[in-house]
């Protein structure tokens, strides 16, 4: 096997765990789809999907990875040999890439509003303005193509320098700030006009609003947002000490990561309905939204630079981790040198991307559902892969791994109490996959 780079300090490997998971699908997806499903019941929803499946999903993935050190084909050939399951692993891969094709096109898009922040560009005008500047962008396709890829040549430029150096000292310097950050905004939109009907839309769970759909939204949104379910985390974790605590660490990532979404809830929605900007707007919600919360602020400008700069860097974390799957499948599994994998997973997430940027433009009449590619690839990621896998996940560690492995990783071989397992085991074996697919047969019409 290749030698795996590790993680300096302990702090390094939960950083980027938590790097990981902080991203565009919290400051971007949640406000998005919370808005799409009426607000406080999906948010409900969430939440307990975080924790009965989140978190002992998460759980999962560490036990994969620390038990073996090993990216996941590697692990389930080693934690179960003789047997396919280790097959799943190519799912995992595809899943990557369609994570990595829509979300590198919104990274463009934070580019350009991080380019038009710089020219002074978001502040003086009315919401109507706003919403027209943000259609302008995704309808042109030099601009959307050319941000995309700007964005991922810096993601494999970052890539190509290795783990431990380019991940954990971005992460461990970004992500506090941008926390802070949005607490600050927060409180500026709390204080508009109007602010208490958002959240009311946030906090008030009226189940009227919620849809099956709605709930099927809430999973595949908690599964994006943890970055579970295409083996990310397994990759991570492959590189944890054997003395961290992994209910801790998994609780802490779990933890971190929904409050940075509540609070992008809390400094989006409060400004949604004091501009009588629709909360329905779907992916164009925040972009619509931001420029109002900046320019209502003295030192907008700066406030609006520094935003969109923090969001780049958490976005950037979260696609180092997604292109960190690939890559460390193609070095392990297929003994590449480690330019050769970046090289071709390169490639694909390029092609991929690209089709993604265009499809609000040149492929716009390109359609299924009624929804452009940008959007299946945006729906499918994270209603489909990721919760696929988490079932997969979910079902493997709960019924199929040896129960000794799993109380091994737990107690850290008897030196912890483990207190969490008969949770950890009740919601990998009942909850999660119950839940899971009582939801895909509903709505497929099977039941
Ligand atoms: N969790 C990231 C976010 O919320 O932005 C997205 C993501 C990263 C999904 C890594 C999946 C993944 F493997």
């Amino acid at each position: 096997m290749a030698k795996r780079a590790g993680f300096a300090t302990r702090l390094g490997a939960i950083a980027a765990a938590v790097g990981s998971a902080v991203g565009l699908g919290n400051i971007w997806r949640f406000p998005y789809e919370a808005g799409v499903n009426g607000g406080g019941a999906f948010i409900l929803v969430y939440i307990a999907c975080i924790i009965v499946m989140g978190i002992p999903v998460i759980l999962s993935e560490f036990i994969i990875g620390r038990s073996t050190h090993a990216n996941m084909k590697a692990a389930l050939r080693q934690l179960s040999p003789g047997k396919k399951y280790y097959l799943f692993t190519y799912v995992c891969i595809l899943g990557s890439f369609v994570v990595i094709g829509f979300y590198s096109v919104v990274c463009g898009w934070i580019i350009e509003y991080l380019y038009q922040a710089a020219l002074g560009n978001l502040s003086g005008h009315t919401p109507e303005e706003y919403e027209s500047m943000f259609t302008g962008l995704i309808a042109n396709p030099w601009r959307c193509v050319g941000w995309t890829v700007i964005f991922l040549i810096l993601n494999f430029i970052v890539m190509s320098r290795g783990i431990a150096k380019g991940i954990e000292r971005v992460a461990s310097i970004m992500m506090p700030l941008l926390f802070v950050i949005l607490i600050i905004f927060c409180i500026n939109s709390l204080l508009l006009p109007g602010a208490d009907e958002g959240l009311r839309f946030l906090f008030y769970p009226d189940f009227s609003q919620l849809t099956m759909r709605g709930v099927l939204d809430a999973f595949g949104q908690a599964f994006l947002s943890l970055s579970i379910g295409i083996s990310c985390l397994v990759t991570y974790s492959s590189y944890f000490k054997d003395d961290t605590s992994l209910a801790k660490d998994a609780t802490t990532v779990a933890v971190l990561d929904t409050m940075v979404a509540i609070l992008s809830g809390v400094m989006i929605f409060p400004a949604v309905f004091s501009f009588g900007v629709e909360p329905t707007a779907g992916p164009r919600l925040i972009f619509e939204v931001l420029p109002g919360i900046f320019q209502q602020m003295t030192g907008g400008y700066v406030w609006a630079l520094l935003f969109f700069l923090l969001v780049f860097f958490a976005s950037l974390t979260s696609t180092i981790s997604l292109s960190e799957i690939p890559i460390t499948f193609l070095i392990e599994e297929h003994k590449m040198s480690r330019g050769r994998a970046i090289f071709w997973t390169a490639l694909f997430t390029f092609a991929l991307a690209v089709v993604a940027a265009l499809s609000f433009n040149v492929l716009d009449d390109i359609k299924l559902w009624g929804k452009n590619i940008f959007d299946m690839m945006d729906y499918a990621a994270s209603n489909i892969f990721m919760l696929l896998g988490g079932l997969f996940t979910a079902v493997y560690v709960g019924w199929i791994l040896d129960r000794k492995v799993v109380h091994d990783q737990m107690t850290n071989g008897g030196r912890l109490k483990g207190a969490m397992e008969p949770f950890l085991i009740f919601c990998l074996r009942y909850v999660a996959p119950v839940s899971i697919i009582f939801i895909f047969l509903f709505l497929t019409g099977i039941i």
